[in-house]
C-alpha cells in the first residue's frame, strides 16, 4: 500500500444504510503483544486470529530486527515465530521504527531477560493526548533495570537478573500492567501488582503466558501476582476477537441505519457495550458465530454515558457511538474519563451539521482526574441533527473510523483524508466497506 496523496483520499457518498456481513479477527489491542510474549519462550510460539494491520506488520518487523524468525503458518491468520536466536538489534534499525506504533515500548522486559539490554525509539501511537510512558519506566526500574534516556530514545540495562517486586499503578494502565506481566514472568521471586488492568485483552495475555508456563493469579480486586520461573516455551494460541473494531461497525449500523451481522464478535467481551446499544436504541442478536446489530427504526434514544476502565466502557467504543448519538432524540452526555483530549474529532461533525458542545466539567457522572485540570473532556450532544458531508482530516484511529462513519449517515459527498491511518487498527477495512454496500471511491 502506498501513501501518496490521492490513495491517502476517500469519496464517500453517504445516505446508503451499511448492510451485509463482515468478519473480524483477533484483537489490535492483543495480538501486538502475544507477538512480544513470543521472545520469551524459548522455543516457536504460533499465534492464530492475526489481522493484517498495520500494528502487526510494525512488531513484525521489530522482532526480525531482534533476530526471531516470523513466518505464516498454515492455517489462514497464522504465524509462526521462532525466537531461538535473539540478537541485539542496531539502534538505527529500530530507530527506523520511532513513531510508528506505541507497542516497542513492551519489547524492554523480554530484551532485558534475554539480551541484559534494550533500546526503545521514540513511540507513536493516536494523539488523543499526552500518553506519557512514565508508569512503564518506574515498573522497569523497580524490576531492577537501569534507563538511560538520550536523544534518540531510552537506552536500558540489566546488570543482574530481574527481581520480582511489589508495584501498585497510579491508575489501571493497560500498558504498564502488560509492562509488568511480560516482565515479571522470568524475574526472581513473586511480583505483586496492585490497581492493575484487567481488559479481556489482558486476560488473554495472560492466558498466553500461562500457556508458555507463568504462574500468574488475578484477584476480583485488581490485583495481579506473578510468580518468576526460570524459563518458558511457545505457545499456541487463538487471538480474542477484537471487540472494538466490532463496535466500530456496530456504532456504523447504527448511524446509517444499516444491518450488520458481524461475524467473530463475542458477546462475553462486549456486555457493556451491548446495553448502552440497546439503551440508545439498537437492536443485536447474538449469533453462534457473531453478532448482528441493526436500526430497528424509529427515533433513536438520548444517554449519559462514562468511559472507564474495564469493565466500563471502553474509550475507544466512545468516538464511533457519539457519531451514532448526534442521531438520537434529546440530550446526550458523554464524560471522557480515560484520554484528556478523544473529543476534539467532534469539531469536525459539529461542521458536519451536528450540534455537540465540550466543556471542561466532569459532566454527568463520577468526578475524574481531568475535572479540574482544564482539559475539554465532557461532550453534550444534542439531536436528531442531519449531517452534510464535509471536507475530513483523520484525527486519529477511532476518531478516522468515527469520520467515516458520519461521511457514511451524512446527505451529500464527503472527502475523508488521511484515510490509511485506518489500516493500522482496522483490517480490510475498504474491501469490508464495499461488501457493506457503501459509496466510496478513491478520487
Ligand atoms: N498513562 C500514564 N502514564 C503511563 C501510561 C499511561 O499517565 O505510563 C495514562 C494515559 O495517558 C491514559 C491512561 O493512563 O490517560 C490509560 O492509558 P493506558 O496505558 O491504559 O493505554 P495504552 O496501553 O497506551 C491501550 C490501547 C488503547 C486503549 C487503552 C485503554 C493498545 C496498543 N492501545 O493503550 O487503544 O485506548 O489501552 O484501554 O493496546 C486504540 O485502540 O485506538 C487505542 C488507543
Amino acid at each position: 500500500m502506498t501513501d501518496t496523496d490521492t490513495d491517502d483520499v476517500l469519496l464517500v457518498r453517504g445516505g446508503t444504510p451499511l448492510e451485509g456481513e463482515i468478519t473480524v479477527r483477533g484483537a489490535k489491542n492483543l495480538v501486538p503483544k502475544a507477538m512480544v510474549a513470543a521472545l520469551l519462550g524459548s522455543g516457536p510460539s504460533r499465534l492464530r486470529n492475526v489481522p493484517d494491520i498495520r500494528d502487526v506488520r510494525v512488531v513484525r518487523g521489530l522482532l526480525q530486527l531482534h533476530g526471531v524468525t516470523v513466518r505464516a503458518g498454515e492455517e489462514d491468520g497464522e504465524l509462526v515465530m521462532d525466537p531461538s536466536r535473539v540478537e541485539s538489534a542496531h539502534v538505527a534499525d529500530i530507530d527506523a521504527h520511532a513513531g510508528s506504533s506505541r507497542i516497542p515500548i513492551l519489547f524492554c522486559g523480554p530484551l532485558l531477560h534475554r539480551l541484559g539490554h534494550a533500546f526503545i525509539p521514540g513511540l507513536g501511537g493516536c494523539d488523543i493526548g499526552g500518553r506519557p510512558v512514565d508508569f512503564h519506566f518506574d515498573v522497569l526500574r523497580k524490576f531492577g533495570a537501569r534507563i538511560d534516556k538520550r536523544a534518540d530514545g531510552q537506552y536500558l540495562e540489566a546488570p543482574q537478573r530481574l527481581q520480582g517486586c511489589k508495584i501498585r499503578l497510579p491508575y489501571p494502565s493497560v500498558g504498564a500492567t502488560e509492562q509488568v506481566l511480560l516482565t515479571a514472568v522470568l524475574a526472581e521471586g513473586l511480583t505483586e501488582l496492585t490497581n492493575a488492568a484487567v481488559e479481556p485483552e489482558i486476560e488473554d495475555l495472560i492466558c498466553v503466558l500461562q500457556k508458555m508456563g507463568a504462574i500468574i493469579s488475578m484477584d476480583t480486586d485488581r490485583t495481579i501476582r506473578i510468580t518468576g520461573v526460570d524459563h518458558l516455551d511457545g505457545y499456541t494460541h487463538r487471538a480474542l476477537p477484537d471487540r472494538l473494531e466490532s463496535a466500530s461497525w456496530a456504532s456504523a449500523a447504527l448511524a446509517t441505519g444499516g444491518d450488520i451481522l458481524v461475524r467473530g464478535a463475542a458477546q462475553r467481551e462486549m456486555m457493556t457495550f451491548l446495553n448502552v446499544y440497546r439503551k440508545v436504541g439498537g437492536a443485536f442478536e447474538v449469533t453462534d458465530g457473531g453478532i448482528r446489530f441493526r436500526h430497528p427504526g424509529g427515533p433513536l434514544n438520548s444517554i449519559a454515558l462514562e468511559t472507564d476502565v474495564h469493565p466500563g466502557f471502553q474509550t475507544d467504543w466512545q468516538q464511533p457511538l457519539v457519531v451514532a448519538l448526534t442521531q438520537a432524540t434529546g440530550l446526550s452526555i458523554v464524560h471522557e474519563t480515560v484520554y484528556e483530549s478523544r473529543l476534539g474529532f467532534t469539531e469536525a461533525l459539529n461542521q458536519m451539521g451536528a450540534r455537540i458542545q465540550l466543556y471542561r466539567e466532569c459532566l454527568g457522572g463520577t468526578p475524574c482526574r481531568f475535572g479540574r485540570r482544564n482539559f475539554l473532556h465532557s461532550a453534550v450532544v444534542s439531536g436528531p441533527t442531519r449531517l452534510q458531508g464535509g471536507e475530513l482530516v483523520i484525527p486519529d484511529l477511532r476518531g478516522g473510523f468515527s469520520y467515516l462513519i458520519a461521511a457514511l449517515a451524512a446527505e451529500g459527498t464527503s472527502r475523508v483524508h488521511g484515510i490509511d491511518l485506518i489500516n493500522r487498527g482496522y483490517e480490510n477495512f475498504m474491501e469490508k466497506l464495499g461488501r457493506l454496500g457503501a459509496k466510496v471511491e478513491r478520487p
